[in-house]
């Protein structure tokens, strides 16, 4: 399966998966990196990889919708099978997910439903929360929102700064992503009427 994955900045999730993807046998390869920020960092880590990488600045253009259109138009050519969400930090319009409907992942640094959005490590220490971690999710019109596919769990630790938080659960990312693309990729899950369907087990 050909996977395009869209970042916003370091692109730990990115690399994570190009890693996996470079595995024998893993049922995906990522054909392109493409992020709304010119100097995001993981541009710069996927190009000497070999790596298509495009950078669609909004700023360049008039309205979300023509930053979107651009971002089809090369879509078109590099014909994903399958959209990876990777740190990617600007939402979608319905438009554009339905033309790859249930096609199209995220990774979110919570335990959805609960904490969507920013911030999720500090609100998670703040509520008093013994155990944190990430979803894998279908992207949906609504933010963070979409079925999951999978999610891990880590604990919260008495004095846990955001940070402290935020690293192990990042741990976590890398390892849940790769998982969560292989599923997809080998057709044992997939979105069926806004619902994750699982692929009998052989
Ligand atoms: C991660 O916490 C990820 O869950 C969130 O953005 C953070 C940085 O991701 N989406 P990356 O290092 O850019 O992949």
């Amino acid at each position: 399966k050909r996977v395009v994955v869209f970042i916003s900045g370091g692109g730990s999730n990115m690399l994570a998966l190009v890693k996996a993807a470079s595995e024998p046998g893993f049922p995906a390869e990522i054909v392109a990196v493409i992020s709304d920020k010119a100097d995001a960092g993981g541009l710069a880590k996927a190009a000497p990889l070999g790596i298509a990488t495009f950078a669609f600045v909004r700023k360049d253009f008039e309205s979300k919708q023509a930053h979107e259109a651009a971002i089809l138009t090369e879509l078109d050519r590099l014909s994903p099978d399958i959209i990876c969400l990777a740190g990617y930090m600007r939402l979608l319009s319905a438009t554009f997910i339905n033309a790859y409907e249930g096609r199209i992942i995220n990774i979110h640094p919570s335990l959805l439903p609960l904490f969507p959005g920013l911030h999720t490590h500090q609100r998670a220490i703040d509520a008093g929360m013994t155990e944190a971690g990430c979803t894998v999710h279908f992207v949906t019109e609504g933010m963070d929102e979409g079925p999951v596919i999978l999610q891990a769990k880590v604990p919260v630790l008495p004095g846990d700064t955001s940070e402290d938080l935020a690293a192990r659960v990042l741990v976590e990312e890398h390892k849940s992503y790769p998982q969560a693309l292989r599923l997809l990729a080998e057709g044992k899950v997939r979105m069926v009427d806004g619902k994750v369907v699982v692929a009998d087990i052989q």
